[in-house]
């Protein structure tokens, strides 16, 4: 096997524009580590911020860095020894899942125990702990595209999930259900059988009702709280956030019966002193993955077809479940149908799936960036 790749690098903190593509060693398992050949990597907002510095408390990053924790891909070497977790994996498996920077390992810890590590999965290979599960092996149902942006959104949903403690016919407004994580979040809510209200421009309108929201909100053409109090002025049961700053939440309580929740998991976290707990429970999330996790999102994950609303006509097939769009708009990107190698920066809306090595493409339609391209 050759022993160099090409892989997204950075050589130091910054902004995705001091991304670049390079040549640079192949990585090499140690004990309990697989080498994974990738078929396929999807960005996260986590990944820029990591990149961008302001989680260097606990988020270090070793340099030259190579971005991406969620992964598809093949094994192609085993560590040396049995070390823990290895016997799950043979070479020639095609797994998937997600792992944090090496740094990161407080981080990590949270995620999942054992914690998930890679040495990055925007390249051709990478290595990551064997012993964790935020790494399974793929159905050969789901396609590795697929299963590439599924892992962190969908092991953030989980946990919501199982919080919230939803109940039929429960009135739940989501707040940033069109992006990666509502993808995931809304079919799973609708599966308990909520009465599931999402914020969309009418753009995604369809695509939020063919996830199973019931009503949308749009939430640039309207006030989001006194749209929510006109239709609910007894309050909603529960309010997800996946979106606003924590500090901007305290006034939605009012929209929230008593006895509600507020489940949210965005930065920062909201102050639970700024709300009235005798009344609400207000609860922050995280991304975790418990044994078996990625199996049961990789069951229910199911195909849709989702239409961009920059991609001038092109659509792009993606699945009902917990899965988010393979494809994504950026802002930054235009007018240009060449590959561009650099402008990797998490857009608005939705992750953006792309192949591994060298192939991050902007299409001429503009504001979008296509998988596989
Ligand atoms: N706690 C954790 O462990 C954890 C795990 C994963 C993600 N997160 C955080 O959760 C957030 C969402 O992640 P993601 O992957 O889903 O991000 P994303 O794909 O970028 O989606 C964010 C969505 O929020 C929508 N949005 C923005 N402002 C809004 C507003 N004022 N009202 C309603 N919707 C709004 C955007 O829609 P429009 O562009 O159409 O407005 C976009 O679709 C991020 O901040 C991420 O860092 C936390």
């Amino acid at each position: 096997m050759e022993a160099t790749m090409t892989a997204v690098v950075a050589d130091d903190y910054g902004q995705p524009e001091t991304l670049a593509i390079r040549t640079i060693p192949i990585p090499e398992p140690g004990p309990g580590q697989i080498q994974v050949r990738l078929r396929a990597a999807a960005l996260n907002p986590a990944d820029v911020v990591a990149l961008s510095g302001t989680m260097r408390a606990v988020a270090e990053l070793d340099f030259p860095h190579v971005p991406g924790s969620d992964f598809a891909g093949t094994v192609t070497k085993t560590g040396p020894g049995s070390g823990p977790g290895v016997g799950r994996f043979a070479v020639g498996d095609e797994v998937f899942g997600m792992a944090l920077p090496r740094g990161s390992a407080a981080l990590a810890a949270i995620v999942s125990s054992p914690p998930s590590l890679t040495t990055g999965t925007l390249a051709e290979y990478a290595v990551f702990d064997a012993d964790t599960p935020a790494v399974a092996l793929r159905p050969p149902a789901l396609p590795a595209e697929h299963a590439a942006a599924l892992a962190l959104v969908g092991l953030t949903a989980l946990p919501l999930l199982r919080q919230g403690r939803f109940v039929p016919g429960e009135k739940v407004l989501v707040i940033g259900a069109t992006g990666g994580t509502g993808s995931a979040v809304l079919p799973l809510l609708a599966e308990t059988g909520v009465h599931l209200i999402a914020t969309s421009t009418p753009t995604d309108e369809k695509a939020m009702r063919a996830l199973g929201a019931a009503e949308v909100i749009d939430h640039r053409a309207t006030d989001l709280l006194d749209e929510t109090l006109r239709r609910y002025p007894d309050g909603i049961d529960a309010l997800v956030n996946l979106a606003l700053p924590g500090t901007e939440l305290p006034p939605f309580a009012r929209a929230i019966r008593p006895g509600g929740r507020l489940l949210n998991i965005a930065h920062p976290s909201p102050d639970p002193a700024d709300f009235d707990l005798e009344h609400l429970t207000v609860e922050t999330l995280f991304t975790h993955a418990e044994p078996g996790d990625l199996d049961i999102l990789a069951a229910k994950a199911r195909p849709i077809r989702y239409r961009s609303p920059s991609a001038a006509g092109t659509s792009c097939p993606t699945r009902r479940g917990p899965t988010p769009t393979c494809e994504t708009t950026t802002p930054e990107a235009s007018g240009s149908s060449t590959c561009d190698t650099h402008r990797v920066g998490h857009g608005r809306g939705r992750r953006r799936g792309v192949r591994p090595a060298g192939r991050l493409c902007r299409c001429r339609a503009g504001r979008y960036i296509r998988y596989p391209c």
